[in-house]
């Protein structure tokens, strides 16, 4: 007992992946999507008054005339894509949550928005479509190790005509600077996020080098055990440049978020808008 529940304690090597599903476990997913749909609350997706803010700054700088085809990359159920798609852009949402994609084509159905929405691997993803827009919303970039990343940038890339334009933002290394690492423990008798039955969970904040973070949930159920990793990767304006000019980017603009607050040294995420 005492040798498997530190084994499940112990830090894993730099972006070990979660071996079980997260995203799209069949329970943790139904979580994951009431909070994306919590307008109050920040953590799947931002709190509606930030999202409304952002999609009318968007539509300014990326006008729905000029550049009509938006692919929303990690578009979770759609909250930005519906709300693009009523602004003018014609959208095709990606997401490989089930949960999500499926909760996304009911909605839009209801909401007579014509919204293209697939389930796919974002870093494997193949759409026969050049589109004039990406957006990845909500830094999931970061969650993405170096390698995966460049993926992502070059996929993003090659589904975009010349001249075509992808936004996405990140956290910054001034939030990395201010983290603090801990170690906490909580018994949730009836459930919770993770379990529907009462279960451990062990979660630890750490620091790796080079700005990297991880959080590490471990669950102890009567049912079964399982660790989770979420990795966050934390940027430099240049480091996030340097990643989008290997992919090929040629111009880009840097605000401090994608509602378009000016870009600050000490602002906690950075969002970048690229230029095929
Ligand atoms: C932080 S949420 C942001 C959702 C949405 N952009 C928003 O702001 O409301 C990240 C989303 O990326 C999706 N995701 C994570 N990894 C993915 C992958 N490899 N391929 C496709 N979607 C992925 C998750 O399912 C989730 O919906």
């Amino acid at each position: 007992m005492f040798k498997s529940i530190s084994k499940m304690l112990e830090r894993p090597p730099l972006f070990t992946p979660t071996e079980t599903a997260f995203w799209d476990d069949d329970y943790i997913s139904k979580q994951m999507l009431k909070a994306h749909l919590d307008p109050e609350f920040e953590g799947a997706s931002r709190k509606l008054t930030f999202i409304e803010e952002s999609v009318s700054w968007i539509k300014d700088v990326v006008s729905p005339v000029k550049y009509p085809l938006l692919l929303d990359v990690g578009c979770g159920p759609g909250i930005y894509a519906e709300r693009f798609a009523k602004i003018g852009y014609q959208v095709t949402g990606i997401d490989f949550s089930k949960r999500s994609i499926n909760y996304a084509k009911s909605s839009a159905l209801k909401n007579g928005l014509d919204i293209a929405y697939h389930y796919q691997d974002y870093l494997t993803m193949r759409l026969n479509t050049a589109f004039d827009f990406a957006t990845m919303i909500y830094c999931d970039y970061g969650a993405l190790s170096k390698d995966d990343r460049a993926i992502l940038m070059r996929n993003v890339y090659h589904h975009l005509k010349p001249g075509g334009k992808f936004l996405l933002d990140v956290f910054s290394v001034p939030k990395y600077n201010i983290l603090k690492e801990e170690q906490v423990w909580e018994t949730c008798q009836n459930g919770g996020f993770w379990r529907e039955e009462k279960y451990i969970a062990f979660s630890g904040l750490y620091k790796y080098p080079n700005n990297v973070s991880l959080e590490q949930i471990s669950i102890l159920s009567a049912k079964d055990t399982a660790t989770y990793y979420l990795w966050t990767s934390y940027f430099t304006k240049d480091d996030l440049v340097n990643e989008a000019k290997k992919a090929g980017f040629k111009a880009y603009t840097v605000f401090g978020d994608v509602a378009g607050n000016p870009y600050r040294e000490d602002n906690h995420t950075i969002s970048i808008l690229l230029e095929k």
